[in-house]
């Protein structure tokens, strides 16, 4: 007799016409606030792994090899791609950590199902290669996956240099390793930053890189990260485009709205954009006064006032 219950586990959000997760599974995606970690479970904790594998090569092999250490011999694990997002290479991948590959395809997407082999091979290269570490392009701590995690993204760079010193409360949506953060840290008017992004990855690199009693860190989607109406002073952002691999122009003027929101009359919003990103209007419909101040090497920045 057993009391145990087994653990299943969805990484991600495949398509239900891919591949259908048992009800009841846990999330494990970095990517959804809340969701546990791989990294924390016991060998053999899991009883089937449904994955949408991310698109980026280390990343996807450490989500696969982290799975793999999860489940229980013989365990499932049902792996989903885009085939034009590493779909194509899942099988080998799969083959290379002693994997018996049942290969399938459906709605432009490969599917491989393999159980967990007794003694699978490379687990621990593909954890060390996917692992947290310093990075000195970034002067800080990053991970394969999270936003431009091996070289400061020019945007950002172009906006930390342009940000004039800020003043009171304020927040930096999509904060990512936190190199606008710190950026703003620099002015010692600033009373309290707020750094929020909606991966998890991002969120602990800030936390090892930011070390001021003035930050805070939450993990969650800016959409929802209720903040109070009107209560900061400014917001930075470099705001996303891409919302599970594809443009999402709406993601970014919803960030531009949430600003809007949460600062207090005369708060200001920095923001920098790649220039063909169309945030003008929106901008123009909820801020009093918007005022480009930097057009070059293809980004623009804007400060608009409340
Ligand atoms: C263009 S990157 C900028 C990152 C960072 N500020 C920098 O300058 O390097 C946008 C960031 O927004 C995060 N993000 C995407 N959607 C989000 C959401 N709905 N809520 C909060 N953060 C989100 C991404 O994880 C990413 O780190």
């Amino acid at each position: 007799m057993t009391d145990q219950t087994e653990l299943h586990g969805v990484y991600g959000a495949p398509p239900r016409e891919v591949a259908e997760a048992p009800a009841g599974a846990t999330q494990f995606s970095p990517l959804v606030p809340g969701a546990g970690n791989l990294e924390d479970l016991a060998e053999g904790a899991l009883a089937s792994l449904t994955l949408l594998a991310p698109p980026g090569t280390v990343e996807r092999r450490y989500a696969v090899a982290l799975g793999l250490k999860a489940l229980a011999p013989g365990g499932r694990l049902t792996i989903a791609a885009p085939k034009d997002k590493g779909g194509s290479r899942l099988k080998k991948e799969l083959e290379a950590f002693g994997c018996l590959v049942n290969e399938d395809s459906r709605r432009h997407h490969r599917i491989c199902v393999v159980r967990r082999p007794e003694a699978p091979t490379g687990l621990d290269d593909a954890i060390a290669e996917g692992a947290p570490r310093f990075v000195e392009a970034v002067d800080g701590w990053t991970q394969p996956g999270v936003f431009s995690w091996d070289r400061i993204d020019p945007g950002s760079a172009l906006l930390a240099k342009t940000l004039p010193p800020m003043a009171g409360k304020g927040a930096d949506f999509g904060c990512g390793v936190g190199v606008l953060a710190k950026a703003v840290l620099a002015a010692p008017k600033v009373e309290s930053l707020l750094l929020i992004d909606l991966d998890r990855r991002a969120i602990e690199a800030a936390r090892r890189n930011i070390e001021d009693p003035r930050a805070s860190f939450a993990w969650t989607d800016v959409r929802s990260a209720g903040i109070e109406p009107g209560s900061l002073d400014f917001v930075v952002m470099n705001p996303p485009f891409h919302d599970g691999g594809t443009e999402d122009k709406q993601l970014g003027q919803t960030f531009i709205r949430q600003a809007a929101n949460t600062l207090r009359r005369s708060g200001t919003l920095w923001l920098v954009a790649n220039r063909h990103l169309p945030y003008e209007r929106v901008l123009a419909e909820v801020f009093k006064v918007v005022t480009p101040r930097v057009d070059t090497g293809g980004y623009k920045i804007f400060e608009a006032r409340r």
